[in-house]
C-alpha cells in the first residue's frame, strides 16, 4: 500500500481494468488508423501515462507529439479560456491527428485543440480520451475513442491530478472529501 492510497475514497477503475480497456481501444484504433500515418498528440500533463500505453496498444506506424495547455480556473474546474504553453514541434499540414487526452469534461480543451489543429492544416483531427464525463459538457464535442464514461465526480490517478499530485497512482479513483478542504 502506497502513501497516497489512504486519501482515496473509492477506486473506479483498477490497474487491470484500465489495461484491458486500453488493449481493446488500441485494436479498434489500429483498424481505423493503419493506413493513415497518424500523428498522436498527447495533451500534457494529464495524458502522459495514457499516451505511453495507448501507442503501444495500437501498433500502427505513427509519430508522437506533445502539447501543453492551461485553462484558467480553480483546481477542479476550468473557466473556458485555453492557452497553449508548449506547442508541437512539426508541420502538421495534411496529417491525420489523433489527440490523446485523459478526460473530456466541459469540452473546452478539446474544442479549442480541434480548431487549432484544423487551422494549422491537419487533414483530420480525431479524439481519443480515456475518460468521458458527458454530464458536464458545455461545448458540442464528442470523442471518437472513449475508454470509460465516468459519473460527475472529480477523479485522480493514472495521470490525473489534484493540485498536481496523485498522477502516479496506477488506478483511477475518487478522493476523500477532506482532501479538498481549503479549496474555495
Ligand atoms: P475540459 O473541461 O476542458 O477539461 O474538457 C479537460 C481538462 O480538465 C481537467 N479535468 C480533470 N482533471 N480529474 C482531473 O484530475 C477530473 O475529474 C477532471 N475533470 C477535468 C483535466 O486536466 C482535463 O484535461
Ligand atoms: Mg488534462
Amino acid at each position: 500500500m502506497g502513501m497516497m492510497d489512504q486519501d482515496i475514497l473509492k477506486v473506479l477503475y483498477t490497474e487491470k481494468q484500465i489495461a484491458a480497456r486500453i488493449e481493446a481501444m488500441g485494436m479498434e484504433m489500429y483498424g481505423a488508423l493503419k493506413d493513415k500515418d497518424p500523428l498522436f498528440v498527447s495533451v500534457l500533463r494529464g495524458a502522459f501515462i495514457f499516451m505511453a500505453d495507448i501507442v503501444r496498444a495500437c501498433q500502427v506506424r505513427c509519430d508522437v507529439e506533445f502539447i501543453a495547455v492551461s485553462s484558467y480556473g480553480n483546481a477542479t474546474s476550468s473557466s473556458g479560456a485555453v492557452k497553449i504553453t508548449h506547442d508541437i514541434q512539426q508541420d502538421i499540414t495534411g496529417r491525420n491527428i489523433v489527440v490523446i487526452e485523459d478526460i473530456l469534461d466541459s469540452g473546452n480543451t478539446l474544442h479549442f485543440l480541434k480548431q487549432y489543429f484544423m487551422t494549422k492544416g491537419a487533414a483530420s483531427v480525431s479524439i481519443c480520451t480515456l475518460l468521458d464525463k458527458p454530464s458536464r459538457r458545455t461545448k458540442a464535442i464528442t470523442a471518437d475513442y472513449i475508454g470509460f464514461t465516468v459519473p460527475d465526480e472529480f477523479v485522480v490517478g493514472y495521470g490525473l491530478d489534484y493540485c498536481q499530485k496523485y498522477r502516479n497512482l496506477p488506478y483511477i479513483g475518487v478522493l476523500k472529501p477532506e482532501v479538498y478542504s481549503g479549496e474555495e
